[in-house]
């Protein structure tokens, strides 16, 4: 299944974390818009049946094992990508993680966890890639963030910081890198109905029910309800958007 549109042709895309949840959505989209999408993810087995049903709809993709918060891992699939693929012209960094808990009750221990996968896995890939799409002269990175890390969210203190630091990093390494006509952009998704959300919320359903309500559209998102600002970030259609953040909340934060 293709969605009619050919923006992305023959680009070839990283998209880390995308055996499920939103990273699946994003990486079927990019694959539909003509991309040649690797799956890059720790879930080896659900990557790799993924990428064959994105392959069984017509379309490109590819799984590698990739564990963000390792830089040779990053670097080394990066380097596989270009020699088996083709020059990575869009990274997109979906990876993340989370546990709920109050801050007065975390330890240092799950604060590392988080930081890895959810900060250091974007600086990560972001250093392996950025050189490469500098050299050429063109490249898209689009980093997945959170209203969390806007305007914060109880029980997800250390996480809402990670995401807030993608914000301020993305903004800087725009400002690096637009000489060398690579953009660098942010999507920060409200609260999206996956395994990761359904697990932070367990024993808790009433409050996730809340959490919807208190949504102007009156829904939690879906999936799918990111992957359109994600193609767009990652198209030609953004060539002149660079250090930007966009939320697909339904409204529930509002920037001024
Ligand atoms: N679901 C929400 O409400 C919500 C809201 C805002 C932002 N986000 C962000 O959206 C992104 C996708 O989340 P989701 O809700 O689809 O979650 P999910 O758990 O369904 O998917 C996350 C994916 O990341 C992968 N992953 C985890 N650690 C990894 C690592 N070290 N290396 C490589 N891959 C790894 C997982 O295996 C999984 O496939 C995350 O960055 C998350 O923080 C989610």
């Amino acid at each position: 299944m293709t969605s009619g549109i050919t923006r992305l042709e023959g680009k070839v895309a990283l998209v880390t974390g995308a055996a499920r949840g939103m990273g699946r959505a994003i990486a079927r989209r990019l694959a539909s818009e003509g991309a040649r999408v690797v799956i890059g993810d720790i879930l080896d087995e659900l990557a790799a049946r993924t990428a064959a049903e994105i392959v069984a709809d017509g379309n490109d993709a590819r799984a590698m094992k990739l564990d963000v918060t390792s830089y040779d891992e990053a670097a080394a699939v990066t380097e596989r990508i270009e020699r088996e693929v083709g020059p990575l012209e869009i990274l997109i960094n979906n990876a993340g993680w989370d546990k709920a808990e109050l801050f007065v009750e975390s330890d240092p221990a799950s604060w590392e966890k988080v930081i890895a996968i959810n900060y250091r896995g974007v600086l990560n890939c972001c250093r392996a890639a950025a050189p490469r799409m500098q050299a050429r002269g063109h490249g898209k990175i689009v980093s997945m963030s959170s209203d969390a890390g806007r305007v914060g969210s109880s029980t997800e203190a250390v996480y809402a910081g990670c995401k807030a630091a993608i914000i301020g990093f993305s903004k800087t390494l725009a400002r690096e890198l637009a000489r060398h006509h690579v953009n660098v952009n942010v999507v920060c998704a409200g609260p999206t109905d996956t395994a990761l959300l359904r697990e932070a919320f367990i024993g808790r359903e009433k409050v996730l029910d809340a959490l919807a309500r208190a949504i102007p559209f009156g829904r939690l998102g879906t999936p799918e309800d990111v992957v359109g600002a994600i193609a767009f970030f990652a198209s030609s259609d953004a060539d002149f958007i660079t250090g930007q953040v966009l939320s697909v909340s339904g409204g529930l934060t509002m920037a001024g």
